[in-house]
């Protein structure tokens, strides 16, 4: 009961405060977020940026063409090479590499962060025998970024893992291209830089028109739709549409979720990379949320509520306990005995409840946010039912047990006059900036006609 009652206090008892009721209220206050991110006046102290992402037009199945792509963002980074295939059947083949980002480019010299990707990128070419080819190349770089046109965006600032120096305030297209021009080995057309939601949208948008939505849930969070021009203040024209990147892993940052966030969101929040910044995907992120959990089972055997008051080396440290284990432990709470912390059955019992509140929450607190990008999308095309897919991606929403079965579910009461159907992108982030070039090219083609 006591431990109850810690928890309760620690994850704001999702019995009191993590009802319908909050939720509805939360997607409300997201709505009024989009809205100042996409009004001229409001925009420049929005918390939630609502950038232009100059991607116009969905895939219609007639692009075609061969193409490079490189994946920056999450753990990984990702060297693509991308067919799309013209005989109608929108077949699309592609062949990837992954390639480490040691931590200390993640965080070191910009210049050498690039270098190391252009590198990469050679020794890709080089395997593929394309090095004499000047292929065109979508670059997804899934942070958030100012953009003027499709081939140009300027870092406003890093999230997640990196925060390499002399990159903010830059066009990273530039960078790039400075990068692979000091080489001097090869050569390439940078066409697109999009954003890892622009991506995943636009894969999925392949294979089902009404994909106009792009939710990542993985390292970070975010999501992107599609919205009308004449809703985009900060650009002149009203005619047709635009994808714009939400980048709502910074709800909350101008004090907005205060009610909600817990002493755990601020500690957590004070130990990271970024104080002060992302707080809505610090609730989310598979970056955070093992912390979460972490942080709250150290203060609960601090306590002597856990682990008879013992706490190990693991339970001390940052990223002592992994994002990958809370899947584990809501598969099968006794997975906890294998993680050195001696857990007794009550033990297993507790630490399953923190990881599913945690989690629950998270689901929860996307749902909120999605059900506002609905309603936007209904209300903008006054369609009393509105119909739509979702392009999902991301390590939380692919590994977690139940969270897209949480989120769909939550999804669906929050605006039970859509119908929503969720897709799962299949790498899809990284193929999406090939996606994004094609159509680019399709467009080029049809204007030199
Ligand atoms: C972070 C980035 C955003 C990205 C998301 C998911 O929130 O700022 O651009 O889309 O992570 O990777």
């Amino acid at each position: 009961c006591a431990s109850y009652h810690l928890l309760s206090s620690l994850c704001s008892s999702n019995s009191e405060k993590w009802t319908y009721e909050t939720l509805m209220d939360l997607s409300l206050r997201f709505r009024r977020e989009m809205d100042k991110g996409l009004c001229r006046d409001t925009n420049p102290t929005a918390a939630v940026k609502m950038l232009p992402t100059f991607v116009c037009s969905t895939p219609d199945g007639t692009e075609q063409g061969e193409f490079l792509a490189l994946d920056l963002g999450g753990c990984n980074f990702r060297v693509l090479l991308v067919k799309v295939m013209a005989d109608g059947e929108r077949k699309v083949e592609m062949e990837n590499q992954i390639y480490a980002i040691p931590e200390n480019l993640m965080r070191g010299c910009g210049s050498e962060l690039f270098d190391h990707i252009a590198d990469c990128l050679s020794n890709f070419m080089e395997k593929k025998g394309i090095k004499e080819k000047k292929l065109p190349l979508g670059f997804t770089f899934s942070f958030p970024c100012q953009q003027t046109k499709l081939d140009e965006s300027v870092l406003l600032s890093w999230t997640k893992r990196f925060k390499a120096s002399g990159v903010e305030g830059k066009d990273v297209v530039s960078l790039l291209r400075k990068a692979i021009q000091k080489r001097g080995d090869f050569d390439i057309d940078i066409v697109t830089v999009v954003n890892d939601t622009v991506g995943t949208m636009m894969t999925c948008g392949y294979d089902d028109q009404h994909c106009e939505i792009g939710l990542i849930v993985g390292t970070g969070t975010n999501a992107c739709y599609m919205e009308q021009m004449r809703n985009l203040e900060l650009l002149d024209g009203d005619e047709g549409r635009m994808c714009v990147n939400t980048e709502w892993g910074a709800f909350g940052d101008d004090g907005s979720l205060e009610d909600l966030r817990t002493d755990i969101d601020r500690e957590l929040d004070a130990g990271s990379l970024n104080p002060g910044k992302q707080l809505f995907e610090k609730m989310i992120g598979e970056m955070y949320m093992g912390e979460l959990v972490r942080l709250i089972l150290l203060r609960m055997a601090k306590e002597q509520l856990l682990f008879q008051g013992k706490t190990t080396a693991e339970l001390l440290t940052t990223g002592g306990f992994k994002t990958t284990d809370i899947y584990a432990i809501e598969n099968d709470k006794w997975v906890l005995r294998g993680l050195h912390l001696e857990p007794s059955k009550e033990d297993c019992i507790a630490t399953q409840r923190v990881c599913q509140i945690v989690s629950t929450r998270a689901a929860h607190l996307c749902s909120a946010t999605l059900a506002a990008v609905l309603r936007q999308i209904r209300d903008n095309k006054a369609a009393e039912k509105l119909r739509a897919t979702i392009g999902v991606d991301g390590s939380v929403y692919k590994y977690h047990p139940e969270f897209s079965r949480r989120l769909n579910k939550m999804v669906r009461r929050l605006v039970p006059d859509c119908d929503v159907r969720f897709l799962l992108s299949q790498d899809g982030s990284g193929k999406g900036s090939a996606m994004v070039t094609a159509v680019a090219y399709r467009f080029a083609a049809q204007q030199a006609e």
